[in-house]
């Protein structure tokens, strides 16, 4: 395990777990950037009510809301994920719920956040099913890092799925709110 420091928050990662196959098991036990970026975001702009945080892996935006104020919940759908992210509830002696939401499932928010959390063809569908919750009135921090073509297994999966993503989003708004090269934060609302 590393502990890695952040303004407000730290923690912890799992250097032992590198996933580099992106359809085989969790991505989730590393920092990625597109959570640095919306952590920072966060550290100048921070969000009130109830927050979610979708994709979670080490919690790194979620724990910053929070520790800014926010009533946080962090989830993921990987077990090995949420233990770590319980331990870095702890380490920042923060007061934030975690639990187990895979794409699809509904919440309840006033605040979403994502980072990085989207790169499979079999993930727009779903994912849309839990931004259900922008429809009703939530915002949505999502920061996207554009990739080029994974090649697995006979699979291609490209920057196609954002484009798919965006069909399914149709009548929701993406205001580009910062760009790091490949790498964008958008806020998605319902109007
Ligand atoms: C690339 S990691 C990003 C982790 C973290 N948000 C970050 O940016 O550092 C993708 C995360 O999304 C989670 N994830 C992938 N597919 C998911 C799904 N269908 N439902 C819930 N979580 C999912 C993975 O377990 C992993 O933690």
């Amino acid at each position: 395990m590393e502990r890695r420091e952040y303004k407000y928050v730290s923690v912890m990662t799992s250097s032992t777990q590198r996933y580099e196959d992106p359809f085989a098991g969790s991505t989730g036990l590393e920092v990625w950037r597109g959570a640095e970026m919306l952590s920072r975001y966060l550290e100048a702009n921070p969000v009130t009510g109830r927050v979610v945080e979708l994709g979670a892996g080490t919690g790194l935006p979620g724990l910053t809301a929070a520790k800014l104020g926010a009533r946080v919940t962090l989830t993921d759908q990987d077990p090995q994920v949420l233990e770590l992210l319980r331990h870095n509830v702890q380490v920042n002696g923060l007061d934030v719920d975690v639990r187990r939401v895979v794409f699809g499932d509904a919440i309840d928010a006033d605040v979403v956040l994502a980072a990085d959390i989207l790169y499979l063809t079999r993930q727009v569908k779903p994912l849309r099913q839990t931004l259900r919750v922008v429809d009703d009135g939530a915002e949505c921090l999502f920061a996207h890092e554009m990739r080029r073509t994974w090649h697995r297994g006979g699979q291609d999966e490209t920057d196609e799925v954002w484009d798919a993503f965006r069909r399914q989003c149709d009548g929701l708004t993406f205001r580009v709110l910062e760009s790091n090269e490949q790498l964008h934060l958008f806020k998605i609302t319902s109007s």
